[in-house]
């Protein structure tokens, strides 16, 4: 295998290098050059190969960079724009759409062959002043219904799964498991269903998704969220309402004890009991020791990886893997002053933590153990 030696010591595969990929260009092929037989692994083929489709999150300013267009040309099979479709990057001021960030990311998805996840029509933390304040004087599901037809309808096929409602339980809010926010406020628990069937109506063939997160862990609230979550989707289902599937968030994280495994076997067998899918939609890891030597953490955070895949991957229900950005540089997770503080006298000599590795690629573009994990959960799935 052509490899190439880099100054950190790691050792990368020529075909994941610019003159590697340059050269799978240049014969046509956008992994591996002419010295392969054939051509290494991609997430994107490899999840494929396992009835699963592979994405990731990225932001429109991001694709500025050709290394990152590179990763996800050859990695991802979906995109998620991170920011774009929020309503309140949507639509700041009433009436006044700005588009151009997603149809960027659009026109990225639609030049590399890809689809996109839309993410996401309604959240509590995406909703514009203007629209917040109407939501408040009683102004009526109109505005809903009008951000949902316009920003389902401006994508079309383009975007076959919506994030309609994203994050919707919050415990110990209300007795139902339901967040409170101006949703509920304005028109009661029924958003939900109401928000599911305008998106609906505007993409009859989409697969509809609600999105939530704390899912993972052996943990008091983590367990009540699972509960809330599978009584949302049970009286979702039960009263006819299009939802097809739920995204379990995934953001995943090295200081928060054990990974509930057999729970989330449960959970997902429980979902897929309702006739629904099942999507892991933002994983990433966040670490918890900055100081181990890199190919340390990048062990940690695969194993913790691996736990997490290993019990929800096998089950038929669920039908996608995406990461929450694909490039460390490029995450949302990012050393805090916490963190640092936990580590008194590093970094005092001016240097940098550096990243938080919690993704498959490290910031320049090259392959981690996370993507190594990531592989070996799709090709360990069972074949239906
Ligand atoms: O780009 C501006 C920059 O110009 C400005 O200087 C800076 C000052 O705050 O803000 C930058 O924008 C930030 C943007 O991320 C890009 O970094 C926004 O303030 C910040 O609110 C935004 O955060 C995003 C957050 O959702 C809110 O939209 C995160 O990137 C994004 O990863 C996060 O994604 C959420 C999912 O939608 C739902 N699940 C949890 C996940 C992580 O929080």
């Amino acid at each position: 295998m052509p490899t190439k030696r880099p100054s950190n010591g790691s050792t990368t595969p020529d075909y994941l290098s610019r003159r590697g990929l340059i050269a799978g260009a240049a014969a046509g092929s956008l992994v591996g050059g002419p010295s392969w037989a054939s051509p290494p692994a991609t997430l994107a083929g490899a999840a494929r190969a396992a009835g699963l489709r592979f994405g990731a999150a990225v932001r429109a300013s991001a694709l500025d960079q050709p290394r990152l267009r590179d990763v996800l040309a050859r990695e991802a099979a979906t995109l998620t724009p991170e920011l774009e479709l929020k309503w309140a990057a949507l639509e700041p001021a009433a009436g006044r759409r700005h588009e151009a960030g997603a149809d960027r990311i659009a026109a990225f998805a639609r030049g590399h062959g890809k689809r996109l996840r839309g993410h996401t029509l309604l959240w509590h933390r995406s909703v514009p002043d203007w629209a917040a304040r109407e939501l408040a004087s009683g102004g009526g599901w109109d505005i809903v219904a009008r951000h949902i037809d316009a920003t389902v309808g401006r994508y079309g096929a383009l975007v076959d799964e919506w994030d309609v409602v994203n994050e919707p339980i919050e415990i110990g809010a209300r007795p139902d498991g339901l967040r409170a926010n101006a949703f509920i406020d304005a028109f009661g628990s029924d958003y939900i269903a109401r928000a599911l069937r305008a998106a609906h109506a505007a993409a009859p063939r989409a697969r509809l998704f609600v999105n939530e997160y704390d899912l993972e862990y052996d943990l008091p609230a983590h367990r009540a969220r699972r509960a809330a979550l599978l009584r949302l989707a049970t009286t979702l289902i039960e009263r006819g309402v299009p939802l097809h599937g739920v995204g379990i968030q995934a953001h995943l994280d090295l200081g928060k004890g054990e990974l509930a495994t057999d729970e989330l076997r449960g959970f997902v067998a429980a979902l897929a009991a309702l006739g629904l899918t099942v999507a892991v939609t933002e994983l990433d890891c966040k670490e918890v020791d900055y100081i181990r030597p890199a190919d340390e953490r990048d062990r940690l955070v695969a194993a913790h990886v691996a736990g997490f895949l290993a019990a929800v991957l096998p089950h038929p229900a669920i039908s996608s893997a995406s990461c929450w950005g694909l490039t460390d540089d490029q995450s949302w997770l990012e050393v805090t002053a916490a963190d640092r503080a936990r580590f008194p006298g590093a970094w005092a000599d001016g240097s940098s933590p550096g990243f938080n590795r919690g993704l498959p690629f490290d910031a320049a573009g090259r392959p981690k153990a996370m993507r190594d994990a990531l592989l070996a959960a799709f090709a360990a799935r069972p074949r239906s």
